[in-house]
């Protein structure tokens, strides 16, 4: 993209910025889907433009603030390449409003789906006879792989270009995650099985669909992703019922007690309340993007009901523990 464009009509309709922007190495780039663009701004001229394009991401500005020349430039080349729509006709709701809309709309699938779970329906309810220990084994051993996995889906999404206060609470949170593999390893080990062992098995496919999806919504959807994390995280879990049921089937202190020092440091954190931490500070959501993460919300409960499916499933019908990669 370049300003070198033939003058055209600057519009004095209120505009805004559709994407996002970022300066790498000195270059202003704009993004948008999985497009991205340089702006080779008149050396003059490039710290008007980035500073009226910090506003426009804002929602705050609109092309009257600039030189009129500049404005007429900017007008034809951010419209012609899908970067500028008339603030007036686009509909949208803000960051906030956004994820409680798509909250209900979470909520009404995984009570559909996830909550009518045989594993949670099972695991909440069943007298202790009903569940083998395998699959509260099988459950540890499936999650050690997604945490032992987790820097794939969160690490992409640390360098969140619009915002600087995303970026902080992502990489707070970052911190407060890393080495939580370790801790079901501690369960894990308490059971016989060994860091080599479990580095010799391989995950259930429904695990690896997981974390294959999160990282690639991390990578590629940002916004998506952060919709994810408050139901990853337990955004209304106040009471680990999977806890519950390691105390009803009696499990030794010295399997439950690391599972319950990770479900602490998620309740102490508020990891649960970080996808509506990270929302505030999105100005705005249209209702394209809107539609566009319900559409993958439905595709995540999916994939996260199998997951859950598939340790029941697994678990409760094998006689060894480990799917080991050196026997198949
Ligand atoms: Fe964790
Ligand atoms: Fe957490």
């Amino acid at each position: 993209m370049s300003l070198s464009t033939p003058p055209g009509d600057a519009s004095s309709t209120p505009k805004k910025l559709e994407g996002h922007y970022y300066v790498d190495d000195g270059e202003l780039i704009l993004k948008r889907d999985n497009q991205q663009f340089v702006v080779s701004a008149d050396p003059a001229y490039k710290d008007q433009v980035t500073a009226w394009l910090a506003r426009m991401a804002e929602g705050n500005a609109d092309l009257s603030d600039l030189d009129p020349d500049l404005a007429r430039q900017l007008s034809v080349v951010f419209e012609e390449h899908g970067f500028l729509a008339d603030a007036s006709d686009c509909q949208g709701l803000s960051g906030r409003d956004a994820l409680l809309d798509l909250e209900d709309y979470t909520n009404e699938l995984l009570y559909r789906t996830l909550y009518r779970n045989v594993f949670w329906k099972k695991i909440q309810s069943a007298p202790a006879e009903h569940i083998s220990n395998n699959v509260i084994y099988g459950f540890v051993i499936e999650n050690y792989h997604f945490l032992y996995r987790e820097s794939w889906f969160d690490s992409p999404a640390l360098c969140y270009a619009p915002s600087k206060q995303v970026q902080l609470l992502m990489n707070e949170f970052y911190g407060e995650e890393y080495g939580h593999d370790e801790l079901l390893l501690k369960s894990l080990n308490s059971i016989g099985i060994s860091r080599a062992e479990i580095q010799d098995t391989i995950p259930l496919r429904e695990t690896l669909a997981l974390c294959n999806s999160l990282a690639y919504w991390a990578s590629y959807d940002p916004l998506f992703f952060f919709t994810t994390l408050g139901v990853l995280e337990g955004k209304d879990v106040s009471e680990d019922s999977f806890l519950a049921a390691c105390d009803r089937l009696g499990l030794p202190a010295s399997f439950v007690q690391p599972l319950r020092t990770h479900s602490d440091i998620n309740l102490k954190g508020g990891h649960g309340c970080l996808s509506r931490e990270i929302f505030k500070h999105v100005p705005f959501i249209s209702s394209g993007d809107l539609q566009r993460m319900k559409c993958q919300t439905a595709l995540f409960v999916q994939l996260y009901d199998a997951f859950y499916a598939a340790v029941w499933n697994h678990y409760s019908s094998v006689r060894s523990l480990l799917r080991r990669v050196s026997e198949v």
